[in-house]
């Protein structure tokens, strides 16, 4: 059925009155005011639209920021500086350095770049890849979440850029969803509990009047609580889909992080693709304006999302004036950002777009540019001089802390787990020495990728941190894809799971695995079995699925959601210390309920 989107216009009733009104992270400062007045006054135009501006970095260069005065810029799932290939840390320092330099001698007002960065620098080799935010809501500890999200920040300024499209808030309420392991999980006081942590990691603590705070500091990065509201709330797990809920259970439920990550200060939101009763988010300016706004206060930067004001009525990725309308203050113009730049300017001068919202659109962007400091920070290299390498060995072993404490153990008949240290382990599946497996989406590329470790340089597979752990108690680690080993081994473990994707790409009508996975996983396990061999298996997946029968053929099963880099952090789990003592019990909780069958799939409102 075509979903027929309506913007949320007047049409789109909300009651301002019932939704919350979070502690303001940061006072009214009338001298940053005054400041942007003075930058307002002197601005044409064309200068201000820019800054409502966001373009990607594969289709802009420097140079086009002289004739087109843009505000920011992003790198995709799939962009780097100057295109779609993967490049070293150096170019993307040489090419902020070059952005930032147009933009102070065009328009004096530097360009701010983001990027996705929802479990590392995401487009970087030798990044540390974290577990993603539905392993981290496994481990459920915010200090833990904090220390991740100063991790990712430092390494996002280390190669030069200001800000990461993160954390999403999604309450997942449906594991058909294709991003359900973007978010923390389907519990609202859960992903309320980790929202303002994740918040403060990236961008620093809000403490307002503490001389030398680290609000924002180098090595912090603009964070944007994403997407508004109701993600992870669409019929079926639609990706992009519609929310249908009273507004009381959209408050209390997809709208439980806002208020922390608000209080937490945080600068950006993004405005979701998904609609709510059938009107588009990003044209919702009950939502928008009269709820986020001017209800819940929130004065940084509404950002749209990628053309996401391309599907409201009348729109098209160049014209847009409804989203600008209903309290976009910046497009991310992701196919025709000189057409939406140059329309822009007529409908503000037509009146389309009244001049006042314009002027309120820039101030926000301003706001946030001079609170990160934008007009006396140095050129951006210079600024990640000091920061910590990109896969820095206390990066790396944190990432590790992080995959200990989110994994879960489902099963264990006879205790089997943890193992002695000194076995012969045969290990097997598809998951065992694939670190773009174990990484899932968002990961190198936007949809991750299998079969290609020699790009995470540092990284450990699962199968790596196995044969380490053994070997240090004097055993010993075959890895058999096949199954099929040159010495029977003690135990068997397998790893095995979703394969990466992101987004829409993930959407499944069921949370049948076997029939996702053809059945594949289980013959591996039967023919395991089979040899009557212990079989321990690792699941890898973003999301809870129904595996009765992987499950039955297993020993012990362990839900390792998608670890990232630090496939070791797996194997401190499996096996005892070389002593025989437990070093790391399993800690973790199901963020989301696990299914009894197939077709279990929503939880009830
Ligand atoms: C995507 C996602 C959003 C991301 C943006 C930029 O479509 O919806 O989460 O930040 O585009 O990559």
């Amino acid at each position: 059925m075509a979903l027929v989107l309506t913007a949320g216009g007047a049409g789109a009733a909300v009651r301002p009155d019932i939704w919350p009104v979070p502690a303001r992270a940061l006072a009214a400062d009338p001298v940053l005011e005054a400041r942007i007045d003075a930058l307002l006054a002197r601005m044409t135009l064309e200068e201000k639209v820019g800054q409502t501006i966001m373009a990607d970095v594969a289709e802009v260069t420097p140079d086009d920021l002289a004739r087109w005065p843009l505000g920011a810029l992003f790198a995709g799932g799939n962009s780097s500086p100057g295109g779609t290939g993967l490049v070293p840390r150096d170019r993307w320092l040489a090419a902020a350095d070059a952005y930032h330099a147009a933009s102070l001698a065009g328009s004096g007002i530097p360009v701010i770049w983001g990027t996705d960065a929802v479990h590392g620098h995401n487009r970087l080799i030798g990044a540390t890849v974290f577990p993603h935010n539905i392993a981290l809501g496994a481990a459920g500890d915010p200090d833990l979440v904090r220390r991740v999200g100063r991790a990712i920040a430092a390494e996002v300024a280390a190669t030069g850029l200001d800000w990461s499209f993160g954390p999403t808030l999604a309450v997942a309420r449906d594991a058909r969803w294709g991003r359900a392991y973007e978010s923390f999980g389907s519990d609202p006081a859960l992903v309320a509990r980790l929202a303002g942590a994740a918040v403060e990691g990236l961008q620093g603590p809000v403490e307002p009047h503490v001389p030398g705070r680290d609000f924002l500091k180098d090595g912090r990065v603009i964070a944007t609580a994403k997407h508004f509201i109701g993600d992870g709330g669409t019929t079926k797990g639609i990706d992009r889909g519609d929310t249908q809920l009273p507004e009381v259970a959209l408050r209390d439920i997809h709208g439980a992080g806002y208020p922390p990550a608000l209080t937490a200060g945080v600068q950006t939101v993004m405005a979701s693709f998904s609609s709510w009763n059938g009107a588009a988010l990003h044209g919702h300016h009950g939502l928008l304006t009269r709820v986020l706004k001017q209800r819940m206060g929130f004065d940084g930067i509404l950002l749209g999302d990628w053309d996401g004001h391309a599907a409201l009525p009348g729109c098209t990725p160049g014209s847009c004036p409804a989203a600008m309308n209903a309290g976009l203050d910046m497009f991310m113009a992701a196919t025709d950002w000189r057409g939406l730049f140059q329309d822009t300017v007529r409908r503000v001068q037509t009146g389309d777009i009244p001049a006042a919202r314009l002027e309120d659109a820039v101030r926000r962007i301003l706001r946030v540019k001079i609170r990160y400091g934008l007009f006396e920070k140095p050129a951006p290299s210079l600024r990640a001089a000091g920061l910590p390498e990109p896969g820095a060995a206390a990066h790396r072993a944190l990432a590790r802390e992080a995959v200990r404490r989110s994994l879960v153990l489902l099963k264990n008949a006879g205790d089997l787990l943890p193992l002695p240290a000194g076995l012969r382990v045969g290990v097997t599946g598809p998951g065992a020495d694939d670190i773009g497996m174990q990484s899932g989406g968002w990961t190198l590329d936007w949809q991750g990728g299998t079969g290609r470790n020699h790009l995470f340089p540092g990284a450990t597979s699962i199968f790596g941190g196995i044969a380490q752990a053994v070997a240090r108690a004097g055993g010993s680690a075959e890895l058999a894809p096949d199954g099929r080993f040159a010495t029977r081994p003690d135990v068997v473990i397998a790893v095995f799971g979703e394969p990466p994707y992101a987004e829409m790409a993930g959407d499944r009508p069921d949370l049948d695995f076997g029939r996702h996975d053809q059945g594949r996983s289980r013959a591996m396990l039967d023919a395991l079995k089979a040899q009557g061999l212990p079989v321990v298996s690792v699941f890898l997946s973003g999301r809870p699925l129904f595996v009765g029968p992987e499950l039955a053929a297993s020993d012990a099963f362990v839900l390792a959601w998608l670890p990232g880099s630090e496939g070791a952090g797996v194997a401190d789990m499996l096996f005892r210390a070389a002593d025989g003592t437990v070093a790391h019990p399993f800690t973790g909780r199901l963020p989301m309920a696990w299914p009894e069958a197939g077709d279990t799939v929503r939880i009830p409102e």
